[in-house]
This record gives structure tokens, sequence and C-alpha cells, in this order.
């Protein structure tokens, strides 16, 4: 990769920008000061260094976020506030996206990355990722209700969804249910509710795969995955 790309990448700037920097002389690859933006670098096995600090280089960046009400899962809109727009220069800079998403008043886990193809994974029909959802529903949840959850309901477009695993936490007026889904229809765990004639009046996603939410991280805040948690990610859509 060239050293101008890869400057670029890590935020040092435009192509031009970093151009100028290497005229400096502050750029060093392996202790060899590199003025030629046209130089290529194995960012895997040479040191690069900017004024002496090491630039770790890394293609993709893996961010949970405990996603607020009133945000748009998209990367861009023309009327609300996005996910991305709740991110750091630092990790704009890779270019994410979100991994699917959730309705603008779901809070809870949204995984953003710049991995196309572990978030393609991800979403795949095929691999049957779980997703599990905490709600606040304005009935009685109860043994019907698992039942038919259990077998799949039919939604109003006539969609008849895959089995969903309800917990009922605490029934009442308003229940409180965890609902494990595998699929990510539009509003899926809205219309499955929809469909045995009750309402969700508040969604939240506690799990996808592998990966809780992170307790820690208020509405709005989101921290990077570690290795371990990429790589249960990879493991959950089998590769
Ligand atoms: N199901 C919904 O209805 N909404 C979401 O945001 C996610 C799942």
């Amino acid at each position: 990769m060239r050293i101008d790309k890869l400057l670029a990448n890590m935020g040092f700037g435009t192509r031009k920008e970093v151009k100028q920097l290497l005229k400096t002389g502050l750029v060093r690859v392996n202790d060899a000061i590199i003025k030629d933006a046209k130089t290529h670098v194995n960012p895997e096995q040479q040191q690069v260094t900017v004024n002496g600090e090491t630039v770790e280089y890394k293609e993709f960046i893996y961010l949970m976020m405990n996603k607020p009400q009133g945000v748009i899962s998209a990367t861009e809109d023309n009327h609300d506030q996005t996910v991305i727009d709740l991110l750091e220069h630092e990790d704009l800079i890779f270019e994410p996206f979100p991994v699917g998403r959730l309705d603008k008043d779901t809070e809870g886990l949204l995984l953003i990355t710049n991995d196309g193809q572990l978030a393609h994974q991800l979403l795949s029909p095929k691999k049957h990722v779980p997703k599990t959802y905490f709600a606040l529903i304005n009935d009685v949840v109860g043994e019907e209700d698992i039942e038919a959850f259990k077998h799949g309901v039919t939604l109003d477009d006539g969609y008849e969804t895959k089995p969903g695993v309800l917990k009922v936490l605490e029934a009442g007026p308003t229940s409180k249910i965890e609902l494990t889904i595998t699929e990510g229809k539009f509003h899926q765990v809205k219309r499955m509710f929809e469909a045995v004639g009750k309402r969700v009046m508040y969604l939240k996603r506690i799990q996808m795969g592998p990966l809780p939410l992170d307790e820690t991280l208020e509405l709005g805040e989101y921290r990077e995955l570690t290795d371990e948690e990429i790589e249960l990610l990879r493991e959950a859509t089998g590769k």
C-alpha cells in the first residue's frame, strides 16, 4: 500500500495534506525517512512512525453502540441525526455503516463496521444469527403468545415468521418480555406482537449472536469490539 494512502486512511489528512507531511521528514518507515508519497509499505511487516509515534494500521473497525431513540440507523439522512453522526472523527475515517437497522424509536445494541463481508454474513437469513430484544408490551403476555411465537406468526403482509423464543419476565397490564428471533424483517418484533393483538411500547435490542449489549455503554455511547468478540461474531456466522 502506498504510504500516502495508508496515512490518509489513518486520519493524517487528505492525500494532499499527507504529501506536505511527508515533505517535513517526520514520517519514517523502519527508521528511514520517507518523503516520496508513492513509496510502498507493508503495514503488517514494517513500522511506520509519524514524529516518533507508531502508526497502528488497521483496515477494519468494529463498533458496538447503545443506540438511543430518535436516531436513524443509516449513514445519511436529510432530517434526522444518524448513528454515524454520533461517531468520533477517528472512527469516521474508516467509513463505517450500521449492520442492519433498528427503528428510530428502538434502543440498544447496534453493530457498526466497515467490514462488508462480516456485515453481510451477520444479516444473511441463511445464517440464522439470533437477535434478542427486551420489550414492554401494552397487555398481559402469556402462554398463548409463547406458543404462537414458538410456531411462528403471520404478519400483516401474510409473511409467516420463523419460530421465536418468547420469555415473559413479568406479566401484567404492561408486560416485560424478551424475544429471540433469527430474522430481521421490517419492524419484525412490533409486527409479531401486532399479529397476536398486542403493541410494543418500548423496544431495546439486548443481544446479537454471541454478543450481549455492553450495559456500561450509556445511550449514544459506543466502543470498539475486542479481538475475542470479533472472533465470536465470525464463529456465529460459521466462518
Ligand atoms: N423489530 C422491530 O420492530 N423494530 C426494531 O427496531 C427491531 C426489530
